[in-house]
């Protein structure tokens, strides 16, 4: 798969990332009944179709997740020096300890043994990029700058990036770390278009930090995912959006989902598409969005049909 350097780093990573959220069952449903048959397959169908860029988190899956992907690496023996591996933290799930809530935790004590965790599950010695999940509202970015220097000089974690922060929690970290930041992982598809107004993606262009874009396809409506339990004028707005998706592959030879994901790449911050499907030949499939170029009518007319109204 054609490749890009990941923001001011020295990372080259494929133009598309393999997302590892579900590996272990969708949004924290049953684990699969063939335990991590599924997950390893689908890991394996990402490094034969050529994403060397993959996407985890130490809750995904309450960590089975990165066990399950580190399973498969150690599959491939040797495979392990031509990837790029990010995973996140900052995410605590509620009850632990018993009685905590849901919270955000940037601590440094909190973030070290994050990775520590996140390392172990994944059997690897050190992490390419450490993504902040969510911005912690008590984030003291002097902290948080150091605890990045020392996993730096420790070897543990190679780069750092963000994900759902705003403009200003991003140029506050900037700062404090003093280093690139490489990556801003911002949720961004024809189902979900604020990343394109609120800055989020101007600041990567201007920073030369790489979006990704998580939920490509809008947690699978983009697909063939069922619309069930969106409200009415939602559901028709994405069937709109179905219909001119199917037009357009029609006639470029390729399927819906890899319309949807050519229109995020066609953005001018070579944002990377984070794809979350655990089907072999979905996965696959999806790497033929990288065949098509899409023209700016062709862009328009989904972000309008998107937006469900004209443009200014
Ligand atoms: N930073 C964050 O806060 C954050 C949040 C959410 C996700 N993420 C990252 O983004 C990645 C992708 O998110 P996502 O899984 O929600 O992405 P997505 O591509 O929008 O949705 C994938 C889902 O759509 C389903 N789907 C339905 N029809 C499909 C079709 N025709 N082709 C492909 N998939 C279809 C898939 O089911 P099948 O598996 O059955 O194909 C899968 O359940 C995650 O793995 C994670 O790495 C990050």
């Amino acid at each position: 798969m054609e490749s890009q350097v990941l923001g001011r780093s020295a990372l080259r990573v494929s133009r598309m990332a393999y997302g590892c959220w579900r590996l272990a069952g969708s949004e924290g449903g049953p684990v699969p009944v063939d335990g991590d048959r599924t997950g390893r397959r689908a890991v394996h169908a990402a490094l034969d179709a050529g994403y060397t860029f993959f996407d985890l988190a130490d809750i995904y899956g309450g960590g089975e997740c990165e066990r399950i992907f580190g399973g498969a690496l150690r599959e491939r023996p040797g495979i392990r020096d031509g990837l790029v591996i990010a995973s996140k933290c900052g995410i605590r799930l509620p009850d632990v300890p018993v009685g905590a809530p849901h919270r955000y935790d940037f601590s440094r004590e909190y973030i070290v043994w994050s990775v520590e965790q996140s390392l172990r599950r994944l059997g690897i010695e050190a992490l390419d990029v450490l993504i902040l999940h969510r911005p912690d509202y008590l984030m003291d970015p002097e902290e948080v700058g150091g605890v990045f220097g020392r996993l730096r000089a420790s070897g543990k974690v190679r780069e750092f990036g963000v994900s759902n922060f705003t403009c200003s929690q991003v140029a506050l970290l900037q700062r404090a770390w003093g280093n690139p930041l490489v990556t801003h992982q911002v949720e961004v598809s024809l189902r979900n278009l604020g990343a394109l107004e609120n800055g989020l993606l101007d600041q990567c262009l201007m920073e030369g930090m790489t979006p990704t874009a998580w939920s490509p396809l809008g947690r699978g409506v983009l697909g063939t995912g069922a619309l069930d339990g969106m409200e009415p004028v939602q559901m028709e707005r994405v069937g709109r959006v179905r219909a001119v998706l199917d037009e357009l592959a029609e006639r470029e030879g390729v399927g819906r989902t890899e319309i949807a994901l050519a229109w995020l790449l066609r953005h001018p911050s070579r944002m990377i598409p984070v794809v979350g499907s655990v089907q072999p030949e979905r996965i696959v499939a999806m790497t033929r969005a990288l065949d098509v170029s899409m023209g700016r009518e062709d862009w328009y007319r989904l972000l309008v049909t998107g937006r469900g109204e004209r443009l200014p």
